[in-house]
């Protein structure tokens, strides 16, 4: 299956519609309103939901009159129930991308699978190294030279989706988690914006399972290089 998004007739990409799902503090969707605001970034935020009903996220989109749902976890009898009602939200959303920015849960396979291609998801390590949380000290434990965060397309498997691209930064020997941590998320911002955008533009899309750039199968992630993915 391929999913691509739609262009007008002389080529300038639509808005996409994307609903951006976060449980926290809401600094990557911040970024995302920020460019959508600067025009540079072709989509329309149509929702922002989340499992927290106190997330900041969900403050930051309402100060933007960014339409939100809070949906709490125990009202469901289980885990698939929740990932359902959220799915359906969304589709009613009008959403045709699915942007995980710091969402805190794992979903359903089955709750996900007609949206193969269409979510991606930020995660704060090279992967496939550092699945899962403590990614900045298990990094600094590690003794790596260096770290990074990485966006992929979601599949059923934790942080296991096929990577579309990666930002890296050097570890530097006084660092910590903090100071890691600060320091990778200004390129986190950079790099969520600049995928959005690709999968905005049509330019990166999910093909048989394989991520494909520019009509071209890509056999490494890109990599954000002074903010423009290569
Ligand atoms: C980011 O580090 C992201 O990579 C991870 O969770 C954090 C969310 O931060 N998945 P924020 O809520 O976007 O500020």
């Amino acid at each position: 299956m391929t999913t691509t998004f739609s262009h007008t007739a002389n080529n300038e990409p639509m808005s996409l519609p994307i609903a951006v799902l976060a449980s926290g503090r809401g600094s990557n969707l911040a970024a995302l309103i920020d460019a959508h605001e600067a025009g540079k970034l072709p989509v329309d935020i149509v929702l922002v939901a989340s499992d927290k009903a106190e997330a900041p996220a969900l403050r930051s989109a309402e100060a933007h009159d960014i339409p939100t749902l809070a949906l709490d976890p125990k009202s469901f009898a289980n885990r698939r129930e929740f990932d359902f009602t959220l799915f359906e939200y969304i589709y009613h959303s009008g959403a045709q991308l699915v942007v995980l920015a710091g969402f805190m849960r794992i979903l359903d396979a089955q709750a996900i699978q007609a949206w193969q291609g269409r979510i991606i998801n930020i995660h704060p390590s090279l992967l496939p190294k550092y699945r899962g949380l403590h990614t900045h000290r298990r990094a600094l434990a590690a003794g790596d030279a260096e770290h990074g965060a990485s966006v992929h397309f979601v599949t059923a498997e934790l942080d296991g989706g096929p990577v579309i691209a990666q930002t890296r930064i050097p570890i530097h020997s006084g660092d910590d988690e903090e100071t890691l941590a600060a320091r990778l998320l200004a390129q986190e911002h950079r790099l969520l914006v600049a995928c959005v955008d690709a999968i905005a533009r049509g330019r990166v899309a999910l093909r048989d399972g394989v991520v494909h750039c520019d009509g071209e199968t890509l056999r490494e992630p890109l990599r954000l290089v002074n903010g423009t993915l290569t």
